[in-house]
């Protein structure tokens, strides 16, 4: 195992209190293995991103327990952090030209980002390592002189990821990285992603409002709901048999498989709000197949035929 989260709470400190964005999770990743993160708008799939690498704000509080190979993130502090981003764990995030700086040479980029886990390393072994990874993802080593803002969206995607790949991480975070793209080069940078991660053997944490992207490129999946994983399973099973009330209205809800387009007629209402989550299950409001248990307790996670399921549905409960 390479990544475990447990128990994991991650809360926005705010005026009108904590944002309990995400709220107890759990989640084991082996080596080489791609998870699928998915669910509705504000769930928590971003801030459980970040919050490996640890880069919410300040005030920001964490609980439980996260690690990474075996060292524990939460007890970090920035400077210790700043060892582990990028050397261990690499990010790809939605929208490169604000996380790419675009003053910035590409060749300057790359070097910045070696320099920090190498001091050591002088310009042409850095322009060397990043021509290699160019070439890797498809651009001209060449390009390396150019500035960010003069590339294509789809082209800064590739260079966000061979900046990510660039020091050989164990895991990768990628937050919707192609959502602000074409339907076509959404496929290449997509199969890209796919092929590098074979070939690095490396981990990846897919977060997407494509159910259909997911269930093709992910070992398991893990639907979220309201700063819970309500669904943990393998992508088939999970696609064809889900299990959980949310998961399976969300599938219905799917026309094109992309949940931007919910046909949101099968899941009325809307997600509660994090700053005072429902005392029981969390889905409990909008559930066709809510008991009385389901609005005062919160269901823990029950294995069923190999799914993890957080719903009451499979307790054995004999009094609703
Ligand atoms: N800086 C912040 N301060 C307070 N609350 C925040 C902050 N960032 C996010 N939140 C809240 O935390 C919850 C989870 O947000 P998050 O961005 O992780 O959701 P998401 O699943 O990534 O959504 P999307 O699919 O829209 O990207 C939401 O309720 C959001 O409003
Ligand atoms: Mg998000």
């Amino acid at each position: 195992m390479i990544f475990e989260a447990k128990d994991l709470k991650v809360y926005y400190k705010t005026k009108k209190g904590f944002v309990r964005a995400v709220d107890g999770i759990n989640l084991s990743i082996e080596k080489g293995e791609t998870v699928g993160l998915v669910g509705e708008s504000g769930c928590g799939k971003s801030t459980f991103g970040q919050a490996i690498l640890k880069i919410l704000p300040p005030a920001t509080f964490y609980g439980g327990s996260l690690k990474i190979e075996n060292t524990e993130l939460i007890g970090l502090n920035e400077n210790e952090m700043r060892k582990i981003r990028g050397k261990k764990i690499g990010m790809i995030f939605q929208d490169p030209m604000t996380s790419l700086n675009p003053v910035m040479k590409v060749e300057k980029l790359f070097f910045e980002t070696l320099k920090t886990h190498e001091p050591e390393i002088t310009e042409e072994a850095s322009r060397e390592r990043t021509a290699r990874v160019l070439e890797k993802v498809g651009i001209e080593p060449e390009r390396m002189k150019e500035y960010s803002f003069q590339f294509s969206g789809g082209m800064r995607q590739r260079v966000m990821i061979a900046l990510a790949l660039v020091l050989n991480p164990i895991l990768v975070i990628a937050d919707e990285p192609t959502t602000s793209l074409d339907v076509i080069v959404q496929a290449q940078i997509m199969n890209l992603l796919n092929e590098l991660r074979r070939e690095y053997d490396m981990s990846l944490i897919l977060i997407t409002h494509d159910l259909g992207v997911v269930a093709e490129m992910a070992d398991k999946i893990c639907v979220m709901y309201a700063g819970h994983i309500v669904e943990e399973a393998v992508s088939e099973k999970l696609y064809y048999s889900p299990k959980h009330p949310y998961t399976e209205l969300l599938l219905k809800s799917i026309p094109n498989t992309n949940i931007d387009d919910l046909d949101l007629k099968y899941i009325p209402g809307s997600p509660p709000d994090l700053l005072r989550p429902p005392v029981g299950c969390r889905f409990a409001p909008r559930c066709p197949y809510k008991k009385k248990i389901c609005e005062v307790k919160e269901p823990p996670i029950f294995n069923v035929d190999g799914t993890k399921v957080k719903c009451w549905l499979y307790g054995g409960v004999k009094e609703w």
